[in-house]
């Protein structure tokens, strides 16, 4: 994608999310229609589907040969990665909109052939947007994210995991985690994979890992991460597919090869 083009998609889509976030803010006291989704504890509201559908239309609209990947099914059915996709996470952390009204985001990656060229996660609450252009650099509102240190012993490093993978589980060799978890400095877990993502792109956590995510919980904070030097990879060091569900390592290069090397163990 040219420069100038990816600017002014890049436009366009942030007057679009910054706009829905208003939408939810100004909701945010009213009654909530709340449904399940796989399981019990799998929430959807709709707001979720109601912010789909702001962005779904509007692209349609504007931009009527892109696609559209999404969670609450109003996107496409892809079966291949080229073209421009929108990659739309309505609300990343329902769970925590429903139980909290905040530490949620919306989460738009847009990629064009299969590699990530802007990336936005928008805390609502917060107002705050993390924001990247492929080979611009990534922010946090205006302010521009330093690149990731390179060297951090473990033992610095702060660990965003999810306490069900230190759990029996069918996916990771739960002893392991356990090491990992006494060998870190602290581990952390916000209920937002976006918003997970952008804290590694900030640098105020050093590696998040987990076991399954879905391509609109990582479109976006993948794009942020590469901008600042981070690597995101599975769980086992292997590419990404986007258009998959993935389990997922993001830090820097370092911690990736020690945590591949010693401590994951995927059954
Ligand atoms: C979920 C959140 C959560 C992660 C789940 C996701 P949703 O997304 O990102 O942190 O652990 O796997 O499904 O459903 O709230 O958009
Ligand atoms: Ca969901
Ligand atoms: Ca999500
Ligand atoms: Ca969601």
């Amino acid at each position: 994608m040219k420069r100038e083009e990816r600017q002014q998609l890049f436009d366009t889509a942030k007057q679009w999310v910054l706009e829905a976030g208003e939408n939810i803010r100004t909701a945010i006291d009213e009654p909530l229609r709340i449904d399940t989704k796989s399981n019990a504890n799998d929430l959807v509201t709709h707001m979720d589907q109601q912010t789909e559908k702001f962005f779904t239309e509007k692209i349609r609209r504007e931009f009527p040969d892109h696609s559209i990947l999404s969670e609450e099914g109003y996107g496409d059915n892809l079966d291949s990665d080229k073209g421009v996709i929108w990659i739309i996470d309505p609300i990343d952390g329902t769970m925590n909109f429903v139980h909290q009204k905040r530490n949620f985001a919306i989460s738009i990656g847009i990629y064009q052939d299969g590699v990530g060229e802007i990336g936005l996660i928008y805390n609502v609450m917060d107002d705050v947007l993390y924001a990247a252009r492929r080979g611009e650099g990534a922010y946090r509102n205006e302010k521009k994210l330093p690149q990731l240190k390179q060297e951090l012993p473990l033992e610095e490093a702060i660990l965003i995991l999810n306490n069900f993978w230190t759990c029996p589980n069918h996916k990771i060799e739960e002893t392991k985690m356990q090491s990992l978890v006494r060998k870190v400095r602290g581990t952390r877990s916000y209920g937002s994979a976006a918003l997970e993502l952008a804290y590694v792109a900030e640098g105020i956590a050093d590696c998040y890992l987990t076991m399954k995510l879905a391509p609109w919980d990582i479109a976006g904070g993948m794009v942020l991460v590469n901008e600042v030097g981070g690597l995101t990879t599975k769980a086992d060091g292997s590419p990404i597919n986007i258009l998959e569900q993935n389990t997922l390592l993001s830090c820097n290069g370092d911690i990736q090869e020690e945590l591949v090397g010693e401590y994951i163990e995927l059954k």
